[in-house]
């Protein structure tokens, strides 16, 4: 007998892959855009972060098809620019946000609902949104220099 997946559980794994494939696009759109500025390192992060969606995207899709369903087709939102590197950064927070947000609500109702290994699976992507949280925010700070020490006493 195949186990029966709740169809929250696949309902969560079609918007787990409509979010990581809009991170592609905005990812692979900005590296283009940071070529265009001449920014090169900044071009090859975003490439780099591209590859890592990507493989996100491949993992549920792969996920999907173990569980007996073909992928529908995903809506995707649209890519958030900005006109600086700043800019794009604070974008991207936002949408590291919406992903950690979701796979935290996955992970919490297959663990309800006694789910192990689609929660296992959720909680992997969960911690690797959390760390690409991390890193979009600490480049984010690198753009925005040291925060503005406060005045000792006023200036007049
Ligand atoms: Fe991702
Ligand atoms: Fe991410």
């Amino acid at each position: 007998m195949t186990a029966t997946v709740h169809p929250r559980v696949l309902a969560y794994l079609g918007r787990a892959l409509s979010l990581e494939l809009t991170a592609v696009q905005q990812y692979m759109t900005q590296a283009s855009l940071a070529e265009s500025w001449g920014d090169r390192e900044a071009a090859d992060r975003f490439r780099h972060e591209t590859v890592e969606e990507m493989q996100h995207a491949e993992r549920i899709v792969a996920r999907m098809i173990s569980l007996g369903v073909a992928p529908g087709t995903s809506q995707l939102k649209a890519v958030t620019t900005a006109p600086t590197l700043e800019g794009l950064l604070e974008r991207n927070t936002d949408l590291e946000d919406q992903l950690i947000r979701h796979y935290a609500e996955a992970s919490r109702f297959c663990q309800q609902i006694q789910d192990d290994g689609n929660s296992s699976f959720f909680e992997a992507l969960l911690a690797e949104e959390q760390s690409h949280g991390r890193e979009v925010a600490s480049w984010l700070a690198d753009q925005q220099g040291p925060m503005p020490v406060a005045l000792e006493r006023a200036p007049f």
